[in-house]
This record gives C-alpha cells, structure tokens and sequence, in this order.
C-alpha cells in the first residue's frame, strides 16, 4: 500500500483524521499493518503493552478472564482503538483481545505513541477521554 492510499484510511480515523497531511506522512512512516484471522489472540490481560492497535477493518472482542470464564467488556470495530491503557499507565494489558472475524490492524510501537500524544493536544484528549471513559465503564465488573 502506497502512501496515498493510506491518507483516505487515515482521515475517516477519529483519532487521526484532524492532522495534516503532513502528520499523516510521519504516520504512515511509523504504522504498521497486521493481518489476522478470526479468532485471533492479539494479546492477553496482563501482558506488558507495546504498542496501540487501530482497527481498519474487522471486529474483535475485549474481555477479561474470571476463573473459566471470559466476561465480555466490549465489542470494537472499524476506526476505533484498543491498548493504550497499558500504553499511558505503565501497567500490564487490562483486557485480553480477540479477533472475532478477520481483521486489518493498525499497530504504532509505544514510543511513537507517547511522542504523537505529548505533540499534539487533539490526539492526546481524545484518548485520556477514552481512556477515562474505560476505566469507568470497567469499574462495574470489578467486586
Ligand atoms: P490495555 O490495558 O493496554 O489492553 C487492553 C485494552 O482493552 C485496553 O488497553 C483498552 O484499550 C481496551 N479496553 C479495556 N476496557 C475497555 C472497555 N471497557 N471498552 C473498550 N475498550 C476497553
């Protein structure tokens, strides 16, 4: 995939799609896309993070595990992303994460990250209001 057919992907991205072109250059220098199948594995709860996931195309769950059982927290989709949490609090993944269908990933290693949060203020708020807004929306399965 060539740069230019990228910068349309990028800017239906809520998270990217306020950035010049540019900025979307200096993206698509550090992404990387990851193919996986249905019912994938991207990662385990309590695994260290390393990087930010963002989902061009696909469906996968986020749940935790409790004994034997999986207890669903999310569903997430096309355009939105998942491991910043890790990413922000230095802490081990939250949630495990699982492709429910074959999906086209996104991936920005931890470094890139945190340099595009403190560089730009927009991106930075939208992902501290996500995250926010995780860790309130987890709180409920938590006894
Ligand atoms: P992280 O802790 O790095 O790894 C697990 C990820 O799952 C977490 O970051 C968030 O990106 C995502 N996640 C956790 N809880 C929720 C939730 N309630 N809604 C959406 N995504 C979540």
């Amino acid at each position: 995939m060539d740069v230019y057919s990228i910068i349309p992907i990028l800017q239906k991205i809520p998270l990217f799609c306020n950035l010049s072109e540019s900025s979307h250059k200096e993206i698509i220098d550090r992404i990387i896309m990851e193919y996986y199948p249905a019912n994938a594995i991207i990662f385990l709860e309590g695994e260290q993070g390393v990087k930010l996931y963002i989902i061009k195309s696909g469906l996968l769950k986020v749940f935790k595990h409790e004994q034997d059982r999986e207890i669903e927290l999310t569903i997430l989709g096309q355009n939105e992303f998942f491991g910043e949490m890790a990413l922000i609090s230095d802490e081990p993944r939250n949630a495990s994460v699982r492709t429910l269908e074959e999906s086209e990933i996104f991936t920005l290693n931890k470094n890139d990250f945190l340099q595009l949060t403190s560089i730009d203020q927009n991106i930075a708020g939208i992902i501290n209001d996500e995250f926010i807004r995780r860790v309130k929306a987890n709180q409920k399965f938590m006894i």
